[in-house]
């Protein structure tokens, strides 16, 4: 059974400054609600129970974001609106959280080995908060579990990206292909050059590791831009002997841990509400106007410039 999970939200979110200067970055709207909402969602669709966040300075609204608020709800009950925080209220009734402080900012790595002394034997989910994933059936970290479950291993999350975006990410490559989306995973490399990649399949932040990650952590130097990285440790295990898949998710994923990765979840999420998707398709389709007005203009404009023969 797998029923814990990890999220690290330590880090302090300087892609996203200065909003991130006093808010962290897991807590940015995705229409109403913070992006580790999503994350927990995914969680317990997946049947994870407890959720162990990885903290740091200026975090703890996250741990107020999942704790009960009784004044808020009674106002809510008074003003029959109750609904406002239904599903924030059966998260915090279904789930149980455990807060950890990372105490340095040394890494991915160093940041999942924080929760060493509150997991035991078994297999744990990782949850990256910066990834989220939408439009996918089966929660994507329910499809990982299954497979881990199965074939008694680590999975991790890939998706395919452009070989010269492979720098961004850990990269696997590949020892066997099972079906379409299913792979073993013969080598595991953080952020290589394009021409160093073993492939173009880029880890997304979703993990199921044995609980052996731990000692392979303890035992890891720090790897790329001086950090421990995770990526380092899964390869750590696959060298012990332990088998670790690669599995292609389904759905499309954002990094919302960036301001134009925000803004597209949220147009994306906002298309697919039934409360804005009309809305936000009026809008879209009004922008569109003006932006063919603008573009006439710009041509006119540029047309005007070359009959004149002004050079800007
Ligand atoms: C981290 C991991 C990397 C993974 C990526 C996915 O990198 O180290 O292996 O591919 O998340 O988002 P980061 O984005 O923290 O640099």
């Amino acid at each position: 059974m797998i029923t814990k999970a990890i999220i690290p939200a330590g880090g302090l979110g300087t892609r996203f400054l200065p909003a991130t200067k006093t808010t962290p970055k897991e807590m940015l709207p995705l229409l109403e609600k913070p992006a580790i909402q999503y994350i927990v969602e995914e969680g317990l669709k997946s049947s994870l129970k407890t959720f162990i966040v990885i903290t740091g300075k200026n975090k703890s609204v996250i741990e107020d974001h999942f704790d009960p608020y009784p004044e808020l709800d009674a106002h809510l009950a008074l003003h029959k609106k109750e609904e406002l925080m239904d599903g924030v209220n059966k998260i915090i009734h279904a789930s149980n959280f455990i807060y950890l402080r990372q105490k340095e900012p040394l890494g991915l790595g160093h940041a999942i080995w924080c929760a060493r002394h509150v997991i035991g034997k078994e297999h744990i989910a990782v949850f990256l908060p910066d990834d989220i994933i939408v439009n996918s059936n089966t929660p994507c970290m329910g499809q990982l579990m299954q497979i881990a479950m199965q074939e008694k291993c680590n999975v991790v999350a890939v998706q395919e990206v452009p070989i010269e975006d492979v720098g961004s990410y850990g990269v696997v490559g590949i020892r066997k292909q099972f079906s379409p989306n299913l792979f073993q995973v013969k080598e595991l490399v953080e952020k290589p050059r394009p021409i160093d990649a073993p492939s173009n399949l880029a880890i997304i932040g979703r993990y199921v590791l044995s609980p052996n990650i731990f000692n392979a952590l303890e035992e890891l130097n720090a790897g790329v831009n001086g950090e421990i990285q995770l990526t380092d440790a899964i390869q750590a295990l696959l060298l012990s002997g332990e088998k670790v898949f690669a599995y292609k998710i389904q759905g499309t994923r954002y990094d919302v841990g960036t301001p134009l990765g925000l803004l597209k979840a949220n147009i994306d999420m906002a298309l697919r509400h039934p409360k804005y998707a009309q809305p936000m398709m009026d809008y879209l389709a009004s922008i569109d106007r003006e932006m063919i007005v603008m573009q006439g203009q710009a041509q006119s404009l540029s047309k005007m410039k070359h009959s004149s023969g002004v050079m800007l």
